[in-house]
């Protein structure tokens, strides 16, 4: 399938891994609506992207507010239409013990986590189903298959996303709708990784940009293809660690 000119919705651009997956998107001629609640960043990324001839759409938005997450949703579908391909890949990590963290900061990593990913997926279904297709991926972590300490919101957000995913490829594959999750499958230098890994993993670390490959690939995926599976988004490849569904 030749990506240009068609239509991805992406969470998390402002830096980081959605930056990255932002870039390759352009390289491949899509069309991109970008959500981050970083909003100064997040514009100056969109105009980067234009600089390199992106068609892409600034949503400044806080994906822990339902209403206004739904709102972005909304200016996304009204500018461009269906979307052929969704990305969550916005997340929050903030280290607590079970002693530190409140019920708001779990509710806040909770709901960008997994509030917001059933929003965009919920709200790109029946597009999607009319279209005949369509390609979703939700970030996935080791988080989403192990424990974590201090991870008390983070690593049952993740497990939630893989519950996601699992459920929607099922659903999705008599509409034709891959489901996937993708896990970094090697040490990437975000912002959230110079925050939380331990010097010995900085010592490895590449930039994104060399990951994106597997979001590439699984863009032109749909449910005769590659669907319900758990994938290791690796240097200038895919690996596919579980295969959840089929
Ligand atoms: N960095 C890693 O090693 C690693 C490992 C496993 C999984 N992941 C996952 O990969 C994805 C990208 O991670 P990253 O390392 O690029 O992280 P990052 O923190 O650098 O980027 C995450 C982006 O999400 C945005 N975001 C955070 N809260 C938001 C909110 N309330 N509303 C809207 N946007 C919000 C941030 O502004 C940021 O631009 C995440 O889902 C993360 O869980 C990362």
């Amino acid at each position: 399938m030749d990506l240009k000119g068609q239509v991805a919705i992406l969470t998390g651009a402002a830096q980081g891994l959605g930056y990255a997956i932002a870039k390759a998107y352009v390289a491949e001629g899509m069309k991109l609506a970008l959500m981050d609640n970083q909003a100064d960043k997040l514009d100056a990324v969109v105009e980067e992207l234009k600089a390199l001839g992106g068609d892409c759409l600034s949503l400044p938005v806080d994906l822990s507010d339902a209403d206004a997450t739904q709102a972005a949703i909304d200016k996304a579908l009204g500018h461009y239409g269906t979307p052929r391909v969704l990305i969550h890949n916005a997340a929050l990590l903030r280290e607590r013990s079970m002693r530190e963290i409140t019920l708001k900061d779990w509710q806040k990593e909770m709901n960008i986590i997994v509030q917001a990913g059933f929003q965009l997926c919920k709200a790109v279904w029946e597009p999607m189903i009319a279209a005949g297709g369509g390609s979703i991926m939700l970030l996935s972590s080791g988080s989403g298959v192990r424990g974590f300490v201090k991870e008390i919101a983070y690593t049952p957000g993740k497990h939630a996303i893989e519950g996601l995913m699992k459920s929607l490829a099922l659903e999705g594959q008599e509409f034709n709708i891959a489901v996937n999750s993708v896990t970094p499958g090697a040490p990437i230098n975000t912002p959230m990784s110079a925050s939380n890994y331990t010097e010995e993993a900085k010592q490895r670390w590449v930039d994104p940009a060399v990951i994106t490959e597997a979001f590439v690939f699984l863009a032109k995926q749909d449910a005769s293809g590659v669907t319900g599976k758990r994938i290791a988004a690796r240097v200038g490849t895919y690996e596919i660690l579980e295969q959840t569904v089929r």
